[in-house]
């Protein structure tokens, strides 16, 4: 759809249109998160000591946070194991926000292309494309500094983000993208604040955090707009793919070769898992923010609750 933001103008006028003050907001907005991100923009690749030796025993997340915590299977391993496996997890979480940053820049980039560069709106858009890459490339030296083997998503995450290049939904692009970001920003809000955790798991999740801020700034009030215009009929249809998409971008978060990589069977480490109240809570924990937000503007309904229930992102 093509985008008819005008370009900045400062302050509505006060005999505007709503369409027009609708706008001026936009532009507003986008103006204010592209000065914030001129002062607080970072670049990984030299604020990070990628070369600094890990310690082994070192947890990269909290150890009530790791998916296996306090299963059968958690109380085989020793420390150690139990340390590898959530710096394991942690590199597979990165591995999926590639693959959603990804999905997630294609849909800028169309956004863009549908608009007008001369946009404050538009040129954020850039912007956040440009703090993405950062992102994608700083998760990929993690990946390789923690010897985790791989940055591919499972095969069903990688046909549902090509199923999103062809269906050219930007709507569902902005939506996806609140959740995974608020999600993760809760996530990494808490390595940030723990100091027993791995120094370099800890700075790759303060400069997302940082960044984040705004990209969520960014996609609420856009989405907010969108929901307005979609008719009864494209809400239905919307509300159901959304906690799909949710749903597998959680999946993503614990790929199974993690549970191999710890000498355990994927199948049953996958099934404990499921069926951990403690991994359920940190879900249910991480996807609060977006599910709020979602319910405050009725994306999310009583009537739909089921489809977030299922992937447990809601009690
Ligand atoms: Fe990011
Ligand atoms: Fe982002």
């Amino acid at each position: 759809m093509p985008d008819t933001a005008a370009p900045a103008t400062g302050a509505a006028p006060a005999t505007g249109t709503l369409a027009q003050q609708r706008n001026a907001d936009r532009e507003l907005n986008a103006a204010r998160l592209l000065r914030a991100s001129a002062k607080h923009s970072y670049d990984p690749l030299t604020e990070i000591d990628w070369d600094a030796p890990l310690d082994p025993d070192q947890y990269a997340l909290p150890a009530h946070r790791v998916s296996l915590y306090g299963t059968p299977l958690w109380e085989r391993l020793d420390e150690r194991r139990r340390a590898q496996l959530s710096v394991h997890q942690f590199a597979s979480t990165t591995a999926a926000g590639i693959w959603f940053e990804l999905v997630l820049m294609e849909g800028l980039i169309r956004h863009v292309y549908a608009g007008d560069l001369t946009t404050r709106h538009a040129q954020y858009a850039l912007t956040e494309v440009a703090d993405e890459c950062r992102h994608s490339t700083m998760f990929a030296r993690y990946i390789t500094a923690t010897g985790y083997p791989s940055a591919r998503p499972t095969a069903r995450a990688d046909r549902l983000g090509r199923l999103h290049f062809l269906l050219n939904d930007t709507t569902m692009t902005f939506a996806g993208a609140i959740f995974v970001e608020e999600f993760t920003d809760a996530m990494q809000r808490e390595m940030v604040r723990d100091e027993s955790l791995q120094p370099l798991a800890r700075s790759v999740a303060r400069i997302h955090v940082i960044e984040e801020a705004r990209h969520i700034g960014y996609a609420k009030p856009e989405l907010e707009r969108r929901w307005a215009r979609m008719t009864p009929a494209r809400r239905a249809v919307f509300r159901r793919a959304l906690a799909l998409l949710s749903r597998q971008a959680v999946a993503e978060l614990v790929h199974p070769r993690v549970y191999a990589l710890a000498g355990l069977d994927p199948v049953e480490a996958r099934r404990a898992a499921a069926a951990n109240p403690h991994w359920r809570q940190a879900r249910i924990d991480w996807s609060r923010k977006a599910l709020d937000f979602f319910t405050e503007i009725g994306v999310v309904t009583p009537a739909t609750v089921r489809g977030w229930q299922r992937g447990a992102l809601l009690p």
